[in-house]
């Protein structure tokens, strides 16, 4: 629990940090996030398999739904049909920069 704590903190130094609007540079902020919050269980890479076999790796979650409507769902913490899952809360900021890495995968 500490540990994904800091990983937050870390986070969001990395949002505040100059730049971050861009569209580059939220896609490399964006990879770190998924790399620090989401990679012991999904694969976040172009190629590999998912550390957790259930968990879809992120470059195929474009071919279930646009994954701009994963927006609502990282706002409200995503938990629905996420068991296994621990709970994250991301500012729309966040939200929008992890969006900008998942589409990078498309
Ligand atoms: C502890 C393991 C774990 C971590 C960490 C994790 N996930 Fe997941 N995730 C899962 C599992 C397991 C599923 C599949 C759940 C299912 O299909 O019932 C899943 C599914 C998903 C889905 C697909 C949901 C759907 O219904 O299509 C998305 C999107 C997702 N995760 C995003 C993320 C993001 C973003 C992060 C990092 C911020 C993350 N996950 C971190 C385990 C994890």
């Amino acid at each position: 629990m500490k540990a994904i704590q800091a990983g937050v903190i870390v986070a969001c130094s990395f949002v505040s940090a100059p730049g971050a609007a861009q569209t580059v540079g939220n896609v490399a902020v964006g990879r770190a996030m998924a790399e620090m919050h989401c990679a012991r269980c999904h694969a976040i890479g172009r190629s590999g398999a998912s550390p957790l076999p259930i968990a879809p790796p992120f470059r195929d979650l474009h071919t279930r739904y646009p994954v701009e409507s994963l927006q609502e769902a990282l706002a409200e913490g995503v938990v629905t049909g996420h068991p296994d899952m621990p709970e994250f809360r991301f500012t729309p900021n966040e939200i929008d920069i992890l969006i900008a890495f998942l589409k990078s995968l498309e």
